[in-house]
């Protein structure tokens, strides 16, 4: 099969009659506006060619197609426009017939459904992810989709950004057949489309559903979308498919799209969309090889350990965990195990997997099985006498070449390294709770960690499905340190007059699950009470200190495990309680500070702000290597709006916006 160039990325040669066009564009081939000629030249060249029935796209490497090339978003826009490539392929007299092996994700799915016929192979996905990006597919994905597999499931699919694999595609009737070998698969497509009428996705009828199922799907969707626009802007554009013509559903799409493409919440995506994949890159880390990790030994089975031993379990590691006694570790087994179950019962896991994830773990009061982990993590109580003699004691059991990781919060784990023979083998692994569910994990380089152990943890953490943001150390890592600032920020607020319900009341407004008085309550006042019990004495004594949080743990309001914190939940629900008005105002009072109001915009405001020095902070003593970095932190571990793109980006964004 001799190959003609169309494009610099876009080649083609004939095969049993047929034309196979491969995009290969790396690293993901996404629609470049060489693609976008390249695909129309192959066209071209087939329309002209006697002896080609047809065309089969392809693309080379692992994806079929990334989608619109995100880079050139932004940038003037170049011919042809990818809506003219699918309408040329869809209208194409000769059958076209996609052959995806990989990845085919928003315009790459769109180019799919505009083909006259789909083979999956057995590594395909497809998906509409474009609302994760704060736009609408731009390229007749929401009229195409709901025509081939219905106003329900495109909703699904398409409000959610979600991705389904080959065989769920089978099903949904997204593709025509799953082969092993796509490519023999759609040039028999081709030849048995050819000289027949085609089916033309766009000409199709969208199938008739009942109105309130239509409904439930939307708001099923929508209720995960919380202040985004283009979730809803795309679930509208799905439902009117079913009503307007081709051409109209088009255009409206096509407007949506562009409007979106320059809104505040796309930029704000795309920034998180590249922060995600810069994150965890480390120069000093180019060419250094991690350590292989099999068996990954686990200290401490509560609720973090037992959470990060599942994160372990289910990305195909063995897990050795300790426990101090046997009935502990039986209890250690029951938890693990009980996660592994709700998994399967979320549908998250198939039962199958968690047998296997079972057969792989094993609970035990013999620390001496540590012998056989490449890497121990230790999610004991955070209190360093008990982790530095812990850490002193693994340093007898394990091997020499293992890996020592502590998952302290708030403890300096230079300390705890240091009593180690080998404080190079340690590192931080910061996860979240419940570690099996939350992406985010600070991977703290420690004074002494060498380059291959940190390589190792950042490796692993991938492996586990979760985001690694890279760490120096420092009291409470990126993450409690700007949280720390956002708290101080707000109690300011509050001793000022701001009352705890405004300020989160304007955070839930921005888009925050919930405001900052409300996690509190969650999460417990007694915790930070006693941290700040323990730095009383080392506290600048010249800074500003709001008492009002002592006030309510000494009244014994610690949140809503005890029915009061910042709010009474006496009715089941958080209610303002005066008596939390009245210790405000009194300690408001004693400092002579006379109230005033706030607006949420200025609520907000200095909220980011503070956030935002705090991260320029971290950013010049070298804690933090970017900001996208703490912006993903944060939106990743402390519920900050992602559709916000951080609080870096977003008081960057708020101060050009109002100066
Ligand atoms: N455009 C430009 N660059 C892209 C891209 C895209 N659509 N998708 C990925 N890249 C880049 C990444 O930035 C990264 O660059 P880097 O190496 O310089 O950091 C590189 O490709 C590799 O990306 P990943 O690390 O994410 O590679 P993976 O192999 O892990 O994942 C993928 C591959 C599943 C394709 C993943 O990259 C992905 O999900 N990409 C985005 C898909 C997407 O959102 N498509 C929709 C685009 S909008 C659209 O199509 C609009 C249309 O309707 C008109």
């Amino acid at each position: 099969m001799s190959a003609t160039r169309f494009s610099e990325s876009v080649t083609g040669g004939i095969r049993n009659g047929v034309l196979v066009v491969t995009i290969d564009n790396p690293p993901v081939n996404a629609i470049s506006a060489h693609v976008r000629q390249g695909l129309v030249k192959a066209l071209d060249h087939a329309a002209a060619l006697a002896m080609v029935v047809g065309v089969v796209i392809t693309g080379a490497g692992r994806t079929f197609v990334g989608g619109a090339d995100i880079k050139e978003f932004g940038k003037l826009p170049v011919e042809p426009a990818l809506p003219e490539v699918i309408e040329r392929i869809e209208s194409n007299s000769k059958p076209v017939v996609a052959a995806i092996n990989g990845a085919a994700l928003g315009g790459g799915c769109e180019i799919a459904l505009a083909c006259h016929g789909r083979i999956s192979g057995d590594k395909a996905s497809f998906g509409m992810p474009e609302v994760k990006l704060g736009i609408v597919p731009g390229a007749g994905g929401t009229q195409r989709l709901p025509r081939l597999i219905g106003t329900i499931a495109a909703i699904d699919l398409i409000g959610s950004g979600r991705a389904v694999k080959a065989t769920e595609a089978l099903s949904l009737g997204l593709v025509d057949g799953l082969a092993k070998d796509h490519l023999d698969a759609a040039l028999s497509l081709v030849h048995d489309l050819a000289g027949e009428p085609l089916r033309r996705t766009g000409m199709l009828e969208v199938p008739a559903v009942e109105p309130v199922a239509v409904e439930a799907a939307a708001r099923k969707v929508l209720s995960k979308a919380r202040g985004q626009a283009a979730p809803a802007e795309a679930v509208r554009l799905v439902k009117a498919a079913a009503k307007v013509d081709l051409k109209q559903g088009l255009a409206d799409e096509r407007a949506t799209f562009l409007r979106l493409r320059d809104s505040e919440e796309a930029a704000a995506l795309r920034h998180v969309f590249f922060a995600e994949r810069q994150a965890g890159k480390v120069d000093k880390l180019e060419g250094i090889a991690p350590r292989k990790i099999e068996t990954v030994g686990i200290v401490g089975t509560g609720l973090m350990g037992a959470g990060i031993a599942v994160a372990a379990l289910t990305a195909g590691y063995r897990v050795v965990g300790i426990e101090q006694t046997e009935a502990a570790a039986a209890n250690g087994h029951a938890r693990i195990a009980g996660i592994l179950d709700k998994s399967v019962q979320s549908g998250r896991l198939a039962a199958t997997l968690r047998d296997e994830c079972l057969a792989q773990l094993v609970v035990t009061a013999n620390a001496g099985e540590l012998a056989a982990a490449d890497l121990v993590i230790e999610a004991v109580f955070d209190d360093l006498t008990v982790k530095t003699e812990l850490f002193q004691r693994l340093d007898r059991i394990v091997r020499p070449d293992a890996i020592l990781a502590t998952n302290t919060s708030y403890l300096n784990p230079d300390e705890i390294a240091a009593a180690t023979a080998h404080p190079e083998r340690v590192v931080g692994l910061h996860f979240f709770s419940p570690a099996n569910i939350m992406r985010l994990v600070e991977v703290v380089d420690c004074k002494a960690t060498a380059p291959d152990v940190l390589a190792t943890a950042l490796a692993f953490a991938r492996k586990l499905g979760k985001l690694p943001v890279v760490c120096g150390v420092t009291e409470g890592f990126i993450g409690n340190r700007i949280f720390s600032a956002y708290r101080r920020e707000a109690e300011f607020m509050v001793e000022d007059g701001a009352a705890p319900h405004e300020i989160d009341a304007a955070l839930e407004a921005y888009g925050f699950p919930m405001g900052i008085f409300t996690v509190y309550d969650m999460a417990g006042l007694e915790i930070a009470w006693a941290r700040r019990k323990r730095q009383a004495t080392t506290r600048d004594a010249k800074a500003r200190y709001v008492e009002i949080a002592d006030r309510l743990c000494e009244a014994g309001r610690f949140g809503r495990k005890t029915g009061r914190g910042w709010y009474d939940y006496s009715s089941g629900e958080r209610a303002v309680d005066p008596e939390v008005t009245a210790l405000i105002e009194a300690a408001r009072a004693a400092k002579n500070i006379v109230s005033r109001d706030f607006t949420s915009d200025e609520i907000v405001a200095r909220l980011l702000q503070a956030m935002a020095d705090e991260g320029a902070a971290l950013l010049a003593e070298g804690i933090a290597a970017r900001s996208s970095d703490i912006d993903l932190v944060m939106i990743n571990g402390y519920g900050f709006p992602a559709h916000k793109g951080g609080p870096v980006f977003a008081a960057e964004t708020h101060k050009e916006a109002t100066s």
